[in-house]
């Protein structure tokens, strides 16, 4: 049986994206069983629909609190035997509820090396302190934002001062990455 994935996004999903190709072409020895989504209109749904997957698309504003939508997407990750949660973009701070059910099986990628730039704003906040080594970190979530225990990092050289690159040459770093880690946490 292969294993089954959900990736959360808020934004445009290229590591959706990434993820998604590596199970269909069986990079990845898993299937992605459901997109997670808090951001109606993101255009990582339409990549989502284009590889058939299905989609929990939801407004947070529409829910009492973090607790009630978080019980609705814990429904679904049970029901669909979710074996590890990718956090791909995922612009928001995972809560209890969805931590009690799924600690140590949540993963989020972070453009940063961390325990340095921890936030929304890494790699702006990187490029003002001018820093000249960046790099991605894959990381366990827990209740400490972006403090869970590291899995992998790479680094990689920018002595300049535009975001827009940092992010450009992050990119491709960030979708290896993702599905190298995610190949080798299904493993073991
Ligand atoms: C990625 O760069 C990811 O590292 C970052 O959001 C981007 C999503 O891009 N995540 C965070 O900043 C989490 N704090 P994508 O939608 O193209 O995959």
């Amino acid at each position: 049986m292969k294993k089954q994935l959900a990736v959360f996004a808020s934004g445009t999903g290229t590591n959706f994206d990434a993820i998604a190709r590596a199970c269909a072409d069986g990079v990845l020895d898993a299937e992605v069983a459901v997109m997670v989504c808090d951001k109606p209109g993101a255009a990582v749904i339409e990549k989502a629909a284009r590889y058939g997957v299905d989609t929990f698309v939801f407004s947070p504003k529409s829910y009492p609190s973090k607790a009630a939508f978080e019980t609705e997407i814990v429904k679904i990750l049970d029901a669909k035997k979710i074996d590890l949660v990718c956090l791909a973009g995922y612009m928001r701070i995972v809560g209890e509820t969805l931590l009690n059910a799924y600690e140590g099986r949540i993963i989020n990628i972070h453009p940063a090396l961390l325990p340095a730039f921890k936030g929304a704003h890494a790699v702006e906040d990187a490029v003002a302190y001018g820093v000249k080594v960046y790099g991605i970190t894959i990381h366990w979530v827990n209740a400490d934002l972006d403090g869970g225990k590291i899995i992998a990092q790479r680094a990689f050289e920018y002595d300049g001062n535009d975001p827009a690159e940092v992010h450009r040459l992050g990119q491709p770093i960030e979708h290896q990455l993702y599905v190298e880690t995610i190949a080798k946490l299904i493993k073991s």
